[in-house]
């Protein structure tokens, strides 16, 4: 049987990354960024408010709850730039806050066109904002906005959401390192980080009753069928959701149900798994509210003021530039 044609727009980086994830020893891996294709991102919008997963409501609640002492907290004249702004939604209040002092300019950094479109659907009703997105990765866009501001302009840089425990603890601090090395003192980041808790908490959080975080794993491999040309049987594989004591991560893997041989076109790669072998595709570091000064303080920053959530477990601590 003739094999259909490989879509003309292949994505290199992507078919590069896979190659070298999968051919990775011991652990065969993929990088996270690639979960979120439209399907994956409309399933972490699912996810986002499911009963077992606290972390959106949690920081939400926070939001909304200490917007006001928050924007008090900042210099008067900022420009907000928010690293990968997803639907928006969780930056409504801090932005209404600010808009109601003055009026305020909002850039929102993301690689998705969709969701930049998403965001301004959902905040462009704010009155006295401007919004100017930017359609690029989180640094390359920062370094822009931080390149166009005018003089005497402070730049608030927004990254909410606990994204940075999607970093190992060591990308993290290299990570806000990058950051701070394109803000001038006095420009400050407000960072969202989920805090740990019980384990039996988490597992649940990241393997929901309904499946919503299994077919939002899954689909990585489905994605990599539909774009690389691959053969990856769906129904040999099964979301796994642990917890790594020694990394305090939450870790998703595709196990293998049986021996299972794929190929990539697009990667020119056969890829072989034992039964019981994993695909290790996200982690997810958890944090104590205490080291999160010691990690600003690493990278740049003082931690000068810290809001934190106890019913869920999440914190938000403003770091300025030092
Ligand atoms: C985007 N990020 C902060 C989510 C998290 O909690 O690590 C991604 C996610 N993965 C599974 N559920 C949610």
């Amino acid at each position: 049987m003739t094999q259909p044609a490989l879509s003309q727009d292949v994505s290199p980086d992507f078919a590069a990354e896979v190659r070298a994830g999968l051919t990775h020893t011991p652990q065969k891996e993929l990088p996270s960024k690639y979960l979120y294709d439209e399907v994956g991102s409309a399933l972490f919008e699912v996810i986002t408010v499911l009963p077992e997963y606290g972390v959106t409501r949690a920081e939400e609640r926070l939001l909304t709850k200490h917007a006001a002492d928050i924007v008090a907290q900042l210099p008067h004249d900022v420009t907000v730039a928010e690293l990968g702004s997803g639907s928006g939604r969780k930056t409504r209040r801090i932005l209404e806050a600010l808009c109601k002092k003055r009026p305020t300019s909002y850039c929102p950094i993301e690689i998705s066109r969709t969701a930049l479109q998403l965001c301004r659907r959902e905040l462009g009703d704010i009155e006295r904002i401007s919004i100017v997105g930017y359609e690029r990765d989180y640094l390359a866009g920062l370094a822009e906005v931080s390149k166009k501001r005018a003089s005497g302009e402070r730049l608030l840089v927004l990254f909410l959401g606990s994204t940075i425990g999607n970093f190992s603890r060591l990308a993290a601090t290299r990570f806000l390192r990058a950051i701070r090395s394109m803000l001038a003192p006095g420009d400050a980041l407000l960072l969202g980080t989920d805090l740990e808790k019980p384990v039996p908490v988490l597992v649940a959080a990241y393997d929901d009753a309904i499946g919503v975080t299994a077919s939002f794993n899954l689909n990585l491999l489905a994605r990599i069928n539909r774009e690389l040309g691959g053969d990856f049987p769906l129904d040999a594989f099964q979301h796994v959701a642990r917890f790594n004591p020694d990394a305090r991560s939450i870790e998703m893997h595709l196990r293998a149900r049986r021996p299972v041989t794929a190929h990539i076109r697009a990667a020119q790669l056969t890829v072989t798994l034992e039964e019981g072998e994993t695909i290790w595709t996200e982690s997810s570091h958890k944090y104590r509210a205490e080291e999160v000064p010691a990690i600003a303080d690493d990278a740049g920053f003082a931690c000068s003021h810290q809001w934190v959530e106890r019913e869920w477990g999440f914190a938000e601590s403003l770091l300025v530039a030092q």
